[in-house]
């Protein structure tokens, strides 16, 4: 059976679902390509000198590795020329970036981690891409972007997806209309399409946590865990496994695969103090979940209900089983009501 490729996959969608505008293909296009690109640079590796940090830091004190910055690079030159894009937001700048006047501009805004998974880039683990595509409010014409326009809730998003650069580069994405994943055959240099519709699978007994940060759990989230800990001895009756890759790509995309939860709750001792960031990680990956027909929350509501109030705002994250993800919620709104 002849495969189907990315460009033809979002042809027939523009087609049938008529609900990808010809722009928003274009764009979603030389993102993929882009995505070509780094996963050739990671797979280099000290090959072609692109592993090891830089002297810099990024806006959120976080040291720069030299991946973050060559692949923001390269995110940044495919994007900037095809007139699709008002402008573009990421995790390795402070501001966001404007288009530049001697291109067109387009109606889109873009946002993305160029390189998650950065501690894992110098040992060969499993590193990503993610990012996000809004659509820029219409008053934006005939002037510059500002940060205000992108402060849109996940809800907004137009596309989202994620390249994973793992023992392959596979390529997840949603329009909304399901979620699809893409594999990068290196020999013809083309992503092709190898599953549709991909549902998460429910009831699932795995977890993803860091547990190294319990002392920063609130109970709810604590209680959650120990229960799972405990095993079929325990309330939740049932014994679990625990993952953790310290690639938030990589343990959500096993998640998508193979059910279970990912959680990176925020820390309760210090008011909003969070890791994963709301615009380019959380609500991205939101979408993808809610699409797969799994559930995403702050650990008490919707995450793609948030009205984002900055670029790097960042967000405590519990994802993927439904009904797991609705006993964290549970639990935590519980130990907070008795806390009131
Ligand atoms: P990034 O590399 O873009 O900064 O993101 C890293 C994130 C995420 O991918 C992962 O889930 C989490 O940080 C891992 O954090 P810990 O090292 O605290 O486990
Ligand atoms: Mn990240
Ligand atoms: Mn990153």
């Amino acid at each position: 059976m002849a495969r189907t490729s990315l460009t033809r996959f979002l042809i027939e969608q523009q087609r049938l679902a008529n609900a990808l505008p010809a722009e928003l293909r274009l764009l979603i296009e030389t993102v993929a390509r882009a995505c070509k690109t780094i996963s050739h640079s990671v797979s280099k590796g000290a090959l072609g000198e692109v592993l090891g940090s830089l002297d810099s830091e990024n806006v959120q004190g976080e040291v720069q590795k030299k991946l973050d910055v060559i692949a923001n690079e390269l995110l940044l030159e495919a994007n900037e020329w095809g007139g699709h894009l008002a402008g573009m937001a990421s995790e390795e700048m402070d501001t966001l970036y404007r288009i530049p006047n001697r291109y067109p501009k387009g109606e889109y805004l873009l946002l993305f981690d160029p390189i998650d998974g950065s501690s894992n880039i110098d040992v060969d683990l499993s590193v990503g891409t993610i990012f996000s595509v809004l659509r820029a409010p219409e008053a934006v014409s005939g002037r510059d972007v500002t940060e205000e326009d992108f402060l849109q809730s996940g809800r907004h998003q137009v596309a989202a997806g994620y390249a994973i650069y793992g023992p392959q580069s596979l390529l997840v994405l949603t329009v909304g209309t399901g979620v699809h994943e893409f594999t990068l055959d290196r020999e013809i240099g083309s992503w092709v399409l190898t599953d549709s519709n991909m549902v998460m699978p429910q009831g699932k007994c795995e977890f993803a946590i860091n547990m190294s940060n319990r002392r920063q759990w609130s109970p709810g989230i604590a209680r959650y865990i120990d229960e799972r800990v405990e095993g079929a001895a325990g309330p939740c009756g049932r014994d679990f496994n625990m993952r953790w890759t310290a690639s938030m790509v990589a343990d959500v995309h096993r998640i998508l695969k193979r059910g279970g939860i990912f959680m990176y709750p925020a820390d309760h001792r210090h008011e909003n103090k969070a890791k994963l960031r709301l615009m380019y990680e959380a609500n991205p990956m939101s979408f993808l979940i809610e699409q797969a027909g799994g559930a995403a929350t702050d650990g008490f509501g919707p995450i793609m209900d948030i009205a984002p109030t900055g670029l790097h705002q960042r967000v405590g994250v519990v994802l993927g089983d439904c009904a797991e993800v609705a006993m964290v919620t549970a639990y935590g709104l519980e130990t907070s009501a008795q806390q009131d």
